[in-house]
């Protein structure tokens, strides 16, 4: 499976984020998932060109570089060995980034060579089943707006709000994960042809925990997870990554 740390602002010191990266190290050595680490900025020069994991980031500009204070580019992180970058997180778009924006940033990342991961997910789920129309226009907007190529780089992740920051019981339950992950790749299938929607990466994020993900991954659909507070403490980790083998 592919799993991608999602650090958020958690880790706040160089020593905490060496700590992190020689987990993830040791237990990436012989394991059959690939370690992905999105770190905040000026972790990924410091970890530029180490071995047994990808690099990431937690966002990207969506300017081209110039005149643009504190924006982190594509280019710049690319440049620094990041091969993948996360887009469209609902902590961002809770800060104002929209669908529009999302796609400036997805052909940025495309262009450099990052693997876009684009966050979807609803805030609430209702009975009426309108969760459905959010995702679905979440995936649209982007989907929309590339090309066939460019469709099949792209990595989704599914995560409801409703579940992020919570713990292992508050999460989604395998079964209505196993029901939104086919939801998915209908819409998938509606801008790939043919079994290509089958091969676009589907994870999962929201309280991806030791207690939860082997129940989750089971016959869910997903290819992986997306994991944000367990990813940003070694033993939390260690304990995901034990937990899945
Ligand atoms: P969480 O975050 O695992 O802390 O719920 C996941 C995410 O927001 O990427």
């Amino acid at each position: 499976m592919l799993i991608v740390s999602n650090w958020k602002a958690y880790v706040e010191s160089s020593a905490s984020a060496k700590a992190l990266v020689t987990a993830a190290q040791k237990l990436g050595k012989g394991s059959t998932h690939e370690l992905v680490l999105c770190v905040p900025a000026p972790y990924i020069g410091m970890f530029s060109g180490q071995k047994g994991f990808s690099l990431g980031a937690q966002d990207v500009s969506a300017t081209l570089g110039g005149a643009a204070t504190g924006e982190v580019t594509a280019g710049a992180v690319a440049s620094l060995g990041a091969t993948y970058t996360i887009v469209g997180h609902s902590e961002r778009r809770a800060m104002g980034e929209t669908d529009a924006v999302i796609i400036e940033k997805v052909r940025h990342a495309l262009a450099h060579g990052l693997t876009p991961i684009l966050c979807v997910g609803e805030r609430e789920r209702d009975e009426d089943a309108q969760y459905l129309k959010t995702v679905r226009s979440q995936l649209s907007s982007l989907f929309d707006a590339l090309t066939q190529k460019e469709r099949m780089e792209v990595i989704v992740a599914y995560e409801p709000l409703w579940a992020i920051g919570k713990t292992a019981d508050e999460a989604i339950t395998a079964e209505d994960l196993r029901e939104m992950v086919s939801y998915i790749r209908k819409v998938l299938g509606d801008f790939v042809p043919g079994k290509a929607a089958a091969k676009i990466r589907v994870l999962y994020g929201g309280s991806a925990e030791a207690a939860n993900a082997p129940v989750l991954a089971d016959g869910s659909g997903i290819d992986g997870f997306l994991v944000g507070h367990a990813s940003a403490d070694p033993l939390t980790y260690t304990a995901l990554l034990q937990a899945l083998k």
